[in-house]
C-alpha cells in the first residue's frame, strides 16, 4: 500500500445559511452499510477516529491486516480509545489502564490482574473496492444484507483516488440526486440525456442506466452511466468510455456524522475496458502508472462536477413532501424505496425523528 497522509478531510464553507441551521433535522440515521473511509488510510498498526452516526468510531488495523471498528469508549472506565489507544500485534490497548482487547472485542489482558469480562462495542466492518464499510442498525442489529450482493461491474475496482468533505445534508440527498434528471443538465451541464433503463429496485439495491453527452471544446463526448445504489450509502456510478477503451468506477458516498450533517466521499478508479490477456511485469508497471495519471486527470473533472452538488447539499433544506413538477425525475419512487432504511414508526431509537415518515 502506498503511504499518504491519513484521512485528509475538507470542510465545506458556509456561503449562505448552512442546511443544519435551517430547522430541526429532517431525517434520522438510516440503516445499512456506509463508507467510513478508505483502506489505504489504515496501514497495519494504524488507528483513526471517524465521526459516524452521531458518535465517534475508532477503526484500527492489526499488524496481520485485520480491520476492526469499535465505538470509542472503553467499557472499563470510559477512556476514549481514539485518544492514544494503540494496536499491539493483534490486540488493541486502551490508554488509561492498558487493558487489551482481541479482534472479537473481548478483553484478553490486564497488566494488574486477570482480564475482566469486558467487550468492546464492535461494529461490523468490511473492505470492498478499497472502501471501508461499516454497518449501522438503529437497534444495533446484525447486517441483513451484503454491500457487494447487488452491485456488478466492480470486479477489478480497487485503490481509488478520493476526496472527503464534511458538510450539511443527508445520504437521501446524495442518493436521490442521481435520479433528479433535470439537474444533470441544468447544474452539471450534461446534454442529450437519455434514460436507458428506468430505476429498478430490489431489496436494498437500486439501478438506473442513462446516456449523456458532455461538450469538451468543439466535441461532444457521449458516455453511458450505470448507476447503482447500495442502500442509502450513496451511489456507485460506472462510466463506460468505449472510444477510449476505459471504464471508470465512481463513488458518491454519504455517511451521516451528526444530525443534518454528513461526510461526503467522492472516489474514483479507472480500468482498461479490454485488457490484454498476457501481461508482463513491464506492461503492468507502465499501465498502472499511465492509468493512475489518467485517473487523476479524470478525477479533476469529477471533483469539479461534484463541487456543484456539494454547495447545493450544504445549503439546502430537505424538502418533504417534495412538490414535484412535470418533467422531474422519479424522486417519489426513490423515496418510497428509501423508507425501508429508516427506523420504523414504533422505534425507540434516539434518532428516530418523525419527519421522514412523510417521505
Ligand atoms: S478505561 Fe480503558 S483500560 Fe481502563
Ligand atoms: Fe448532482
Amino acid at each position: 500500500m502506498r503511504k499518504k497522509p491519513p484521512l485528509r478531510v475538507n470542510r465545506y464553507p458556509d456561503t449562505v445559511l448552512p442546511g443544519d441551521k435551517s430547522g430541526p433535522p429532517a431525517l434520522p440515521y438510516p440503516d445499512g452499510w456506509f463508507c467510513a473511509g478508505f483502506s489505504d488510510a489504515w496501514q497495519p498498526g494504524a488507528t483513526h477516529t471517524v465521526p459516524y452516526m452521531g458518535e465517534d468510531l475508532v477503526i484500527y488495523r492489526t499488524e496481520s491486516d485485520t480491520l476492526r471498528a469499535t465505538r470509542p469508549y472503553c467499557p472499563h472506565l470510559g477512556a476514549h480509545l481514539g485518544f492514544d489507544g494503540k494496536v499491539l500485534g493483534e490486540e488493541f490497548q486502551c490508554p488509561l489502564h492498558n487493558l487489551r482487547y482481541a479482534t472479537d472485542g473481548t478483553c484478553v489482558h490486564s497488566p494488574y490482574g486477570p482480564a475482566p469480562k469486558l467487550s468492546l462495542p464492535m461494529l461490523p466492518v468490511q473492505e470492498r473496492w478499497g472502501i471501508v464499510w461499516v454497518w449501522h442498525h438503529h437497534e444495533g442489529g446484525a447486517p441483513t444484507w451484503d454491500v457487494a450482493a447487488g452491485l456488478t461491474g466492480l470486479d477489478n475496482a480497487r485503490d481509488p483516488v478520493y476526496q472527503i468533505t464534511d458538510l450539511c445534508g443527508y445520504p437521501q440527498d446524495v442518493s436521490e440526486n442521481v435520479v433528479d434528471y433535470p439537474h444533470l443538465t441544468y447544474l452539471h451541464g450534461l446534454i442529450n440525456l437519455e434514460v436507458l433503463t428506468p430505476p429498478k429496485y430490489e431489496g436494498p439495491f437500486g439501478w438506473v442506466t442513462m446516456k449523456a453527452g458532455r461538450r469538451i471544446g468543439p466535441a461532444v463526448v457521449e458516455s453511458e452511466f450505470i448507476n447503482q445504489f447500495p442502500g442509502l450509502a450513496g451511489a456507485n456510478i460506472n462510466v463506460s468510455m468505449p472510444e477510449f477503451g476505459l471504464y471508470s468506477v465512481n463513488w458518491l458516498l454519504a455517511t451521516p456524522t451528526g444530525p443534518g450533517r454528513m461526510r461526503y466521499s467522492l472516489a474514483s478508479s479507472l480500468e482498461l475496458l479490454d485488457p490484454p490477456h498476457h501481461r508482463g511485469p513491464a506492461y503492468e508497471w507502465l499501465s498502472h502508472k499511465a492509468l493512475r495519471a489518467l485517473q487523476y486527470a479524470i478525477f479533476w473533472q469529477t471533483k469539479k462536477d461534484a463541487a456543484r452538488d456539494l454547495g447545493i447539499f450544504h445549503h439546502k433544506r430537505f424538502a418533504t413532501p417534495a412538490k414535484l413538477a412535470s418533467g422531474d425525475g422519479p424522486i417519489g419512487a426513490h423515496r418510497k424505496w428509501s423508507r425501508q432504511f429508516y427506523p420504523p414508526a414504533d422505534s425507540q431509537a434516539p434518532d428516530a425523528y418523525d419527519a421522514h415518515r412523510k417521505l
